[in-house]
């Protein structure tokens, strides 16, 4: 204020009013230089912070700073650690704000503009972008179930290390298991009403009873190589049974939210179709239509959707199980009625992190084998020929070392119960 009114009188005396009458010719002449002076650094001072309004993404934080207001609240998450986690989920009704992640840390934090916790220096899910491109989703409604609550907590530190967002309903949205495509056409919605450079790009799906087995593993990994592929906008994998929606991952775009509107309505519009499996059937249906099709990847079952692996883990090269290193294990099939000791084991495995499980993406098949797979996809070859083909691959070259350390990153969010 006070250079503000100096500035003032000093330009009143260089419109030459009120100038006193002792001043010499040479104080007039320095004077009004002065005033320029003054103003340029003005000037300066001005355009520092209007480039800084404008670019404050682009400055390091030590300048950003000094900025006298938050630049479209993306501030806040311009640190080191870059992780932009939570800056999502505020302020959503939809969203479950990644219940099991807020549990487990100390406080919960009330303040919404300051939701980061802060994350370990690793691959994040975008370097440029503060907004997460890839999130995750599944549902789990009724009484809390032990099983089934560890299942999905098995997933937070994989969406720590990597800024996945979860979102997770925990209202029957719609009868029977159609809520999966409620909610999936809900989060597709929402993203689709933002500004497209603040979307999600990818959503993945995943059933309750999938146990996450190697955070280390990214999901980028898996999205068909730009622009090649652009028109792929969903990968699937199928069981014995056909479609197994499980576990799958789809665009986040209008393709995906007209797909899930169509799987959604099939009962109503073609009530003659039998959907054995419900929804599953149901989204197997609408995917079959040409105008769908050609959008959808079938790719093998194990990369992301795997059953349980047999007792002889290292020699199970099955299509359809996991194996060591592989990203989760889905408990599909219950006939048995084992499943929640099934899961509780696994969840042990997964807890103890060991390096034949827990490993870098780079230490697993999974790189080459989906190079591979575009690359087929690309000649033209039948999804189901690849799938066999790829499926069956071993992967004893990518198997840990015994004793061998593996550089493991380290979360703080590490559970342990
Ligand atoms: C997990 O680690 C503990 C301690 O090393 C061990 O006793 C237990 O058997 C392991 N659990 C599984 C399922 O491998």
């Amino acid at each position: 204020m006070h250079l503000a009114g100096r500035m003032g009188a000093e330009r009143h005396s260089h419109l030459g009013q009120r100038l006193p009458t002792h001043q010499t010719h040479a104080n007039q002449r320095r004077h009004p230089s002065a005033g320029r002076l003054i103003k340029y650094c003005f000037l300066a001072i001005f355009l520092f912070f209007a480039i800084g309004l404008l670019h404050g993404k682009h400055l390091s934080p030590s300048v950003v700073k000094y900025l006298p207001i938050p630049v479209d609240g993306t501030i806040g998450v311009i640190q080191e650690t870059g992780a932009p986690v939570a800056e999502l989920q505020t302020n959503n009704p939809f969203e479950t704000p990644n219940a099991e992640v807020e549990e487990e840390r100390e406080p919960p934090v009330s303040d919404e503009s300051n939701p980061e916790y802060n994350l370990p220096n690793v691959q994040q899910n975008s370097a440029t972008s503060p907004y997460p491109k890839f999130g995750k989703c599944t549902a789990s409604f009724g009484e809390p179930d032990p099983p089934y609550e560890n299942a999905i907590a098995s997933h937070n530190l994989h969406n720590e290390l990597h800024g996945y967002p979860h979102y997770i309903l925990r209202e029957h949205m719609i009868r029977g298991l159609w809520s999966k495509h409620g909610w999936i056409m809900t989060i597709i919605g929402k993203e689709l009403a933002k500004p497209e450079d603040q979307r999600l790009k990818w959503l993945m799906w995943h059933d309750r009873d999938t146990v996450l087995m190697n955070p280390q593993i990214p999901l980028d990994v898996f999205v068909p190589p730009e622009p090649q592929f652009s028109h792929i906008h969903m990968l699937v994998t199928n069981d014995r049974h056909g479609l197994n929606n499980g576990v799958f991952m789809v665009r986040v775009n209008q393709w995906a939210f007209k797909l899930f509107a169509s799987a959604l309505s099939i009962r109503e519009y073609q009530p003659e179709i039998p959907l054995k499996y419900t929804e599953q059937s149901g989204m197997e249906e609408a995917i079959k239509r040409p105008w769908w099709a050609k959008s959808v990847a079938y790719v093998p079952q194990r990369w992301f959707n795997g059953f349980p692996p047999d007792e002889d883990v290292m020699h199970d090269h099955t299509l359809a199980h996991s194996r060591q290193g592989s990203l989760l294990i889905h408990f599909a099939s219950n006939r048995d009625g084992l499943r929640p000791e099934r899961m509780a084991h696994w969840g042990e495995v997964a807890k103890n992190r060991t390096v034949e499980w827990d490993r870098p993406v780079e230490e697993t098949g999974y790189l080459d084998e989906v190079a591979m797979y575009w690359d087929k996809v690309g000649k033209g070859e039948p999804f189901e020929k690849i799938n066999r083909e790829i499926g069956h691959r071993g992967w004893e070259r990518y198997q840990a070392k015994e004793g061998k350390k593996v550089e493991k990153p380290k979360a703080k969010g590490k559970k342990e119960k």
